[in-house]
Parts: C-alpha cells; sequence; structure tokens
C-alpha cells in the first residue's frame, strides 16, 4: 500500500507543468513500463532557481516526481545530482517493492535536464556510470 505522504504527494503535486524558458530539459522513459517523465530546470549560477515536472505515469511517478522536485529546488547543481531514487523513496516514506522502479524516473529525468544544461553551456556531460535502481553516481571535475 501507498504511504500516506505518497498519496499526499499523488493527489496534490507541485510544480507540474512546462517550463517554456526553461534552461535545461530531461526526458527519461522507463524500460520496465514505459512511462515517460519530463523534468524542466531554470539555474541560475550553479543552483536549481525553478523546476517543473510532466509525467505521464502511475500515482508512484507522480508523487516521486513531486517530491524530487521540491527536494532540489536550490540545491547546487551537483548536489540535485547526488540525489539518489532512493533518497526520493525515503522522503516519501517508503514504496511498495513493485513501484521502486517509478521512483527511479525522477531522478535520472534531474540528471538528464542538468546534463542537457551543461551541454547547452558547452560543458562535457556528467557520467551517470552504470546505475542500477539504487545506485549513486557522483559528479566528475568540470
Ligand atoms: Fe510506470 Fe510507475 S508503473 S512509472
Amino acid at each position: 500500500m501507498y504511504t500516506e505522504r505518497v498519496i499526499a504527494e499523488f493527489t496534490n503535486p507541485e510544480n507540474v507543468g512546462e517550463m517554456a524558458d526553461a534552461d535545461g530539459v530531461g526526458e527519461v522513459g522507463s524500460p520496465t513500463c514505459g512511462d515517460i517523465m519530463k523534468i524542466y530546470l531554470k539555474v541560475e549560477g550553479d543552483r536549481i532557481a525553478d523546476v517543473r515536472f510532466q509525467t505521464f505515469g502511475c500515482a508512484a511517478a507522480i508523487a516521486s516526481s513531486s517530491m524530487a522536485t521540491r527536494m532540489i529546488r536550490g540545491m547546487t547543481l551537483a548536489e540535485a545530482w547526488s540525489l539518489s531514487n532512493g533518497d526520493v523513496v525515503e522522503s516519501l516514506g517508503g514504496l511498495p517493492p513493485a513501484k521502486v522502479h517509478c521512483s527511479v524516473l525522477a531522478s535520472d529525468a534531474i540528471r538528464a535536464a542538468i546534463n542537457d544544461w551543461r551541454t547547452r553551456q558547452g560543458l562535457p556531460p556528467w557520467d551517470a556510470g552504470s546505475r542500477g535502481c539504487c545506485g549513486e553516481a557522483e559528479p566528475e571535475n568540470g
């Protein structure tokens, strides 16, 4: 069953919608279910000034998106890069095992958006490495 936190995030998600003037956009699809998540970032200096998401997925994916976007607002890009899906799941008070893969969409879409921003800046993308379901990867220098 879903936790009260998950239900609250799903029924009243924050940061939903498109961002027309985003500085970085990341879109990922789940190989498990085919659902899609898109993250839009507004970056000021090295910090995430604003963030929006669009998720075509289940309740767990929408709750994960809402929680993850609330968590990364104000973070540096490196801090947001280090956010794992495990961090998101923990903040949600847990997810049913069959739904943990939904939270991976959020952390992966954030990383894709960060690398889109880096590419637009002429910077090399950070290497996500080989990540499993709950793996973490550190940003490389530069
Ligand atoms: Fe597809 Fe949850 S079942 S994102």
